[in-house]
């Protein structure tokens, strides 16, 4: 079975437009989320015009700023705790990579951790990891409904993670773990990795590498998560991590790439700003 993200986020995104419609007559706004994008990387240039479809299509205000490459690391900074002060705000968003001169460290701990809708915030982080209340970052929690969508048990399987990436090796870790499952956490240099790989029952890649995921690294029923968002070297089509035609014959559900992590990272976006919006709104 190919787990569709892209259905399952449709189907979310139409419940979330008719909570916003309540939620703007009851508030007098609707929710406001700011992306910043610095520079004119493609991908990234892509991912932000995703991000803004999608809150115009579940009834945000959305603002995009771009700014040039040359700005400073401090103009930057300025620029969010401006967003931070606004009351009109509920969610700021930096799109990550930034140019070299520019700390992503500084930047994402200076937007305020209650507009962080990224859930990147170290006092988000360390909530996460705490077991307190906190924002969930938006593609681990993508992951998590994307199985749960797909009926996949996650309570007491084996998972593996491939990646230990901040914004999502470590996190999905975290989160299948509080779903009672038991994580092995690996990467690229992990000695014998395919035959830790076939005895999950839930497998999660995200190492950012063309199809490393082969068909003898998924074992027979296997649960296939790809996050992965690489350019095909033969074909410069978009595709994940996993080789998807060879290891949907051994899975039980795959998510394919693109149309599967993607629009659920985008659609748990859309979740975590409505939860900024209404913490804000009743304060
Ligand atoms: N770059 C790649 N993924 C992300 C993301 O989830 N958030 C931000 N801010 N930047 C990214």
């Amino acid at each position: 079975m190919i787990i569709s993200g892209k259905d399952l986020a449709a189907e979310l995104k139409k419940e979330m437009a008719a909570d916003v419609v309540k939620y703007t007559a009851q508030y007098g706004r609707a929710p406001h989320l700011v992306v910043i994008l610095v520079g004119n990387d493609p991908a990234s240039v892509s991912y932000v015009t995703g991000k803004a479809k999608d809150s115009l299509e579940v009834g945000f205000k959305n603002t995009t700023i771009r700014k040039d490459e040359s700005i400073s690391e401090d103009e930057l900074v300025a620029l969010i705790e401006e967003l931070n002060a606004d009351k009109e705000v509920d969610g700021v968003l930096v799109q990550l990579p930034l140019p070299k001169h520019i700390s992503e460290d500084r930047i994402i701990a200076t937007i305020s951790k209650e507009k962080d809708v990224d859930g990147f915030h170290p006092l988000n982080v360390a909530a996460l990891w705490q077991k307190q209340e906190c924002v969930l970052p938006c593609t681990p929690k993508g992951v998590i409904k994307l199985l749960q969508r797909a009926g996949v048990e996650i309570a007491g399987k084996r998972a593996v993670v491939i990646g230990r990436s901040n914004i999502v090796g470590l996190p999905v870790s975290k989160l299948l773990l509080d779903h009672n499952a038991t994580v092995t956490m690996c990467h690229s240099r992990t000695q014998n990795l395919a035959e830790i790989a076939r005895e999950a029952d839930i497998l999660v890649v995200a190492i950012g590498k063309p199809k490393f995921v082969t068909a003898d690294m998924v074992g027979e029923g296997a649960a296939v998560i790809d996050v992965g968002v690489n350019r095909d070297p033969e074909t410069g089509k978009l595709c994940g991590d996993v080789d998807f035609e060879a290891c949907k014959e051994k899975a039980s559900v795959i998510t394919p790439v693109p149309g599967g992590c993607g629009p659920m990272t985008r659609c748990c976006l859309m979740e975590n700003t409505i939860e900024c919006y209404l913490n804000q709104m009743n304060k």
